[in-house]
Parts: structure tokens; C-alpha cells; sequence
């Protein structure tokens, strides 16, 4: 796995399943360090149209290879437009999922091949992956219950088995590089789970 350096600013992206806390758990931590807060996908305008073709319900004919490719294109403006300037400015940046989440879930929730899905968004980043990555974690069940009061989208309507799949391909990749990942109890309050992160960010990253 590529971890690039690239200044003062520091690359951290929270990851995990829809309704896991991460959003509510990035903007707090975006706030702690003055950081700039985004999110993949979406996080640009141009990103921002591609996350309504890739979220519809209606688009229940896109084939794996064009989500592939939708997401390694806002991923790449994403790159372009917040990640790259943010970090050159010396900038922290905080963001609402990663190219870990295409691992994850095109990789080994759809079943893409892994180094596919990797060189992709590789390319797409131009090696600029997280150095941190905080994964939160909250078993099914809760998730389940939190899921049960929304409209759920393209991806949130996956069965059970995809999100099982997507759930342990996460575990796997922080099990494999502890270095660059912390899994986070996501079951505590929202104060536990955030000085949890806090302090995780200062250990590891010295900010
Ligand atoms: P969220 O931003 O509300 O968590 O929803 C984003 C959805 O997009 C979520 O279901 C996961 C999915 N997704 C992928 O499948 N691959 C990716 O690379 C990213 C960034 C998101």
C-alpha cells in the first residue's frame, strides 16, 4: 500500500459502515484540529454529481466495472481540488471515507479484484493515500436498528451478505496494517468514541 507524506498537513480519513457514526465522528475531529472536512464521495461539485448517479435507486443496472470508475473519477477530482491544494498549504485534512471504502466495498463487497480496485484508485490519487485511518466499528445489529429508520440508497440496499463482506475485508485491512489503522469501538457515546480519536490522532500522528 502506497502512505505518502507529503508536508505538515496530515491525511486522515474515517471508514466504516453506513450509520457508523464516522460523519458525525469527522466533523468533530475536523473541528479539534482547524482541518479541512470533506468526503468521498461528493466531496467536490463535480463529485457531487457523481455521488447522485452512484446513490440512485433507480440506477440498479450500473455494472460493477462503471462504479469502479465513477468513483476513481470524484475520487480523482477530489484529489485535484481539496486533497492536493489542503495538504500543499500545509492543511490537515479530515475526511468522510477514503479509497479504503473501494477497497472494501467494490473489492471485497462486490467481488472486483482487490489489486483492480487498488491500482485504480491508485492511480486516481496519485499515491496520495491516508496516513491515518480510523476505522468505526459497531456490530450489525446496531447498525440494523439505526438503518431501520431511513430511505436507504443504492448501495445501503445491498443484502446482508454484501455488507457482510464489506464489513470483514475492513477488518482485514486493519488487521494487516495496524501501523496505519485503529479500529474504533463506534458503541460508546459520542464523547467516549470522539476523545477515543482524539487521542489516537495525537499518539499517532503528533497533532
Ligand atoms: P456515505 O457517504 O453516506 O457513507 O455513503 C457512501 C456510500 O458509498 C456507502 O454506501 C459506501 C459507498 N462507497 C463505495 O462503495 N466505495 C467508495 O469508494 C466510497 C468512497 C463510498
Amino acid at each position: 500500500m502506497v502512505l505518502t507524506v507529503t508536508g505538515p498537513g496530515r491525511y486522515i480519513a474515517l471508514e466504516g459502515a453506513e450509520a457508523c457514526g464516522k460523519s458525525t465522528h469527522a466533523v468533530l475531529l475536523a473541528n479539534e484540529l482547524g482541518a479541512v472536512l470533506t468526503r468521498e464521495t461528493g466531496g467536490t461539485r463535480i463529485g457531487a454529481a457523481i455521488r447522485q448517479i452512484l446513490h440512485d435507486t433507480d440506477n440498479h443496472e450500473l455494472s460493477d466495472h462503471a462504479e469502479v470508475l465513477l468513483i476513481a473519477a470524484d475520487r480523482a477530482q477530489h484529489l485535484a481540488e481539496v486533497i492536493r491544494p489542503s495538504l500543499a498549504q500545509g492543511r490537515h485534512v479530515v475526511s468522510d471515507r477514503s479509497a479504503y471504502s473501494s477497497l472494501a466495498y467494490q473489492g471485497y463487497g462486490r467481488g472486483v479484484p482487490i489489486e483492480v480496485v487498488r491500482s485504480t484508485s491508485d492511480w486516481a490519487l496519485d499515491g496520495t493515500w491516508p496516513e491515518l485511518v480510523l476505522l468505526i466499528d459497531v456490530p450489525p445489529e446496531i447498525l440494523a436498528q439505526r438503518m431501520s429508520v431511513r430511505e436507504l440508497d443504492r448501495f445501503e440496499q445491498a443484502d446482508a451478505a454484501f455488507h457482510d463482506r464489506v464489513r470483514a475485508g475492513f477488518a482485514t485491512m486493519a488487521a494487516a496494517d495496524p501501523q496505519h489503522w485503529l479500529v474504533v469501538d463506534g458503541t460508546g457515546s459520542m464523547d467516549e468514541v470522539a476523545a477515543t480519536i482524539r487521542s489516537t490522532v495525537r499518539e499517532r500522528l503528533g497533532i
